[in-house]
């Protein structure tokens, strides 16, 4: 794998200075489980993402909601931003302002915010809001009379994915509303915009069908006067059809070197930015015949060597990828270069490997999943075992019990690149400050 694989001390102690107080502690205690980030692999993957979009004019706006899909929107916004994206997109306002309070200054949409919710945060931070529906428009437009100055919104129409957005039947009198209140100057329609359902099948007719609706939206905004761009295409789209990017893409998952698209790869050359790890906190010979953990699902067929690890389901590994019967068995964890069967249930804090007669020491180095370089198992192995997807996976550890250690140029410095300790495992915007 691309991350430095450092003891704990080490990257303590290779951490840059952060700029807030909480992250400039000298020591951060040692993590039980940590994810570790690697920026280079975000850049790398927005420039991919960007590069593409520019082929067809279009701008990118990366995809930091959910925490940056649990690797920290800030740390990511801004390796996004640096490497050629100028938009970031969040699902809600709560999730916009933490990268204003982080220091993010570029345009910002917020895409699902409820009426019920607070706009005016958003509109004085100068958030673009996505609005679906008159009624989320008088919320906006309240905040704006609030603000004092005018809300920039996306106004969404429902190609066919049937979640969010507006239906076709009460487009008409959503732009009539947004147009009415463009000219009192308390909204900017910024764009006209819509989400794909069967992206991730690029041949799929319903991605023309959407495409096409989309158009047809647009054409009746532009009808009463308005000059919004449009946007469409998420990651999957981004790499696969230059032909839906129109003026501006918004992919996600590919931004954390996720494929969209495969198995197999889908061949864009991708690089995963998250790995999960802990170290082995006991090593144990037990004889044949012993049962091993919650239920002796599972029995030493001969004497062998336990190691165990101290993360569990409430740190965010599914007990169904535990043994079977309660679980669906087959996980493997990388410790010294092998891929190493964990045997028995999951439990909530911790879990047994099976070592067999190799040898392994407590404090060493347990990869859960990586990037796959060094033959650890992978989200997408995950995934594939649990029968779901990759962004689950990522997004489901538990920051604040698991830490986070962003890198932002692995292998830059000797044994740690250059890192910092997320102690908030993802509030605000702290630990990435000291990361860029
Ligand atoms: C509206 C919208 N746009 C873009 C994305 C990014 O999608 P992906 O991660 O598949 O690229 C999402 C993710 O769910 C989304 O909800």
């Amino acid at each position: 794998m691309t991350q430095p694989v450092a003891p704990r001390a080490a990257t303590a102690a290779t951490a840059q200075t952060p700029a807030t107080s909480e992250a400039a502690q000298p020591a951060v205690a040692p993590a039980r489980a940590e994810v570790v980030v690697d920026l280079a692999a975000v850049r790398h993957n927005v420039s991919v993402l960007a590069g593409k979009a520019a082929a067809s004019g279009a701008a990118t706006m990366a995809v930091v909601k959910a925490d940056g899909y649990g690797h920290g929107a800030v740390a990511v916004g801004r390796a996004a931003l640096a490497a050629g994206a100028s938009w970031l997109g969040v699902c809600t306002i709560a999730e916009a302002l933490a990268l204003r309070d982080g220091g993010i200054t570029a345009p910002v949409l917020s895409w699902l915010d409820l009426v019920s919710d607070d706009h005016l945060p958003g509109v004085a931070a100068g958030v673009d809001i996505g609005v679906a529906s008159t009624r989320q428009l008088a919320a906006v437009r309240a905040a704006a009379i609030t603000a004092g100055r005018p809300a920039r919104v996306h106004l969404k129409i429902d190609t066919g994915l049937s979640r969010n957005g507006c239906p076709a039947a009460d487009w008409p009198g959503l732009v009539t509303a947004a147009a009415k209140t463009e000219a009192e100057g308390l909204v900017q329609v910024v764009a006209v915009w819509s989400h794909l359902a069967l992206a991730d099948v690029p041949g799929h007719p319903s991605l023309d069908r959407q495409a096409a609706r989309l158009d047809a939206a647009w054409r009746v905004a532009t009808d009463a006067g308005l000059r919004p761009i449009r946007h469409l295409a998420n990651a999957a789209a981004t790499l696969t059809r230059p032909d839906l990017h129109y003026d501006l893409v918004r992919p996600g998952i590919a931004v954390y070197g996720l494929d969209p698209i495969g198995p197999p790869p889908s061949g864009f050359g991708l690089r995963p930015a998250m790995a999960f790890r802990t170290r082995v906190a006991l090593v144990k010979r037990v004889p044949a015949g012993e049962g091993v953990s919650y239920g002796h699902e599972w029995t030493t067929p001969a004497a062998t060597t336990l190691a165990l690890l101290p993360v569990g389901y409430a740190d965010g590994v599914p007990r169904r990828l535990g043994g079977p019967p309660s679980g669906v068995g087959g996980m493997r964890v990388l410790i010294g270069g092998r891929r190493l069967p964990v045997v028995g249930r999951v439990c909530m804090d911790q879990m047994v490997v099976d070592c067999g007669d190799h040898p392994v020491a407590e404090g060493e180095l347990a990869v859960l999943f990586g990037p796959g370089d060094d033959g650890e198992p992978t989200a997408h192995d995950w995934a594939n075992a649990l029968g779901t997807i990759h962004y689950e996976i990522v997004t489901g550890l538990r920051l604040g019990r698991v830490s986070r250690t962003v890198v932002r140029d692995p292998g830059k410095a000797t044994g740690g690149g250059q890192a910092a300790a997320d102690p908030g495992g993802g509030r605000s915007g702290s630990m990435t400050e000291g990361a860029r």
